[in-house]
């Protein structure tokens, strides 16, 4: 009897413990509740980099975000928004503020893939469409016009790992034949689950050679990868 008792207090007692954890990190540490509404950020503060030189190359940067290929409610605050980030009341995707930094440090040209149809507001629902896409092996069509890839040598192709692999929309842009003769550098961000196979699977998809050197970035790292992403810049000359 004394025994039970014992124990129910020391229940009592973590359950205290970790809800006072849990409510202290949703007020206290901002970044923490970027998985329930989406967190601020300064855009220009965050992508503010060193100049990388990448001598005679000519660079474009792509890159693929649930931001802009969404259906965001008004009120996006109060949906599921994991991997959201507002600059003022402007929404940001993670891929789309790496791309940002690539972009500021090495110049040449920023291209966001948009989609034809849009993805759901709620990251849950947009986690199952992507499933059906993939099961399904669907052609995801692009909208919009692609830069014009003879211009370029190399391509840092910026994404969010969707089911341990490239999104959809991403599959699209690497089947176009003009990726012949260029080199793909892979910058992946991702829930945790690293690159998984998005690597080998760009290589099956694209006429392109692609680059060994990957950076991984993991979502709640994002607004703070200036540095990593300056440092591997820097190495792929
Ligand atoms: C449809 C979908 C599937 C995802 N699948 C994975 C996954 O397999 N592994 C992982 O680590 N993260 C996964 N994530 C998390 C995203 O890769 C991660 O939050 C990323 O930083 C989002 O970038 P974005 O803001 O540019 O869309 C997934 C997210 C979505 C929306």
């Amino acid at each position: 009897m004394e025994q039970r008792k014992k124990h129910k207090k020391i229940y009592l007692i973590a359950g205290v413990v970790l809800a006072a954890a849990l409510i202290a990190g949703y007020f206290f540490v901002p970044y923490a509740k970027r998985h329930y509404i989406p967190v601020s950020v300064d855009m220009a503060e965050a992508a503010a980099m060193e100049k990388a030189d990448m001598g005679e190359r000519k660079v474009l940067t792509v890159y693929f975000t649930r931001v802009g290929n969404s259906e965001f409610e008004e009120d996006v605050d109060a949906v599921s928004s994991a991997s959201l980030m507002k600059d003022n009341e402007t929404l940001v995707g993670n891929s789309q503020l790496l791309a940002t930094m690539v972009y500021n440090a090495v110049g040449g040209e920023l291209y966001g893939i948009q989609t034809e149809k849009k993805y759901p507001s709620a990251y849950s629902d947009t986690v199952s469409v992507a499933k059906d896409e993939m099961d399904s092996d669907e052609d995801v069509a692009l909208s919009g016009t692609l830069p014009e890839l003879s211009r370029y040598d190399m391509v840092v192709l910026v994404f969010p790992v969707w089911w341990g692999t490239v999104p959809g929309a991403v599959k699209s842009f690497l089947q176009s034949d003009d990726l012949l003769g260029k080199t793909i550098y892979p910058l992946v961000t991702h829930g945790g689950s690293g690159a998984g196979n998005s690597v080998e699977d760009i290589r099956k998809l694209c006429k392109a050679d692609v680059s060994n050197d990957v950076l991984e970035v993991f979502d709640d790292d994002v607004a703070n990868a200036a540095g990593a992403v300056s440092e591997w810049l820097k190495s792929l000359h």
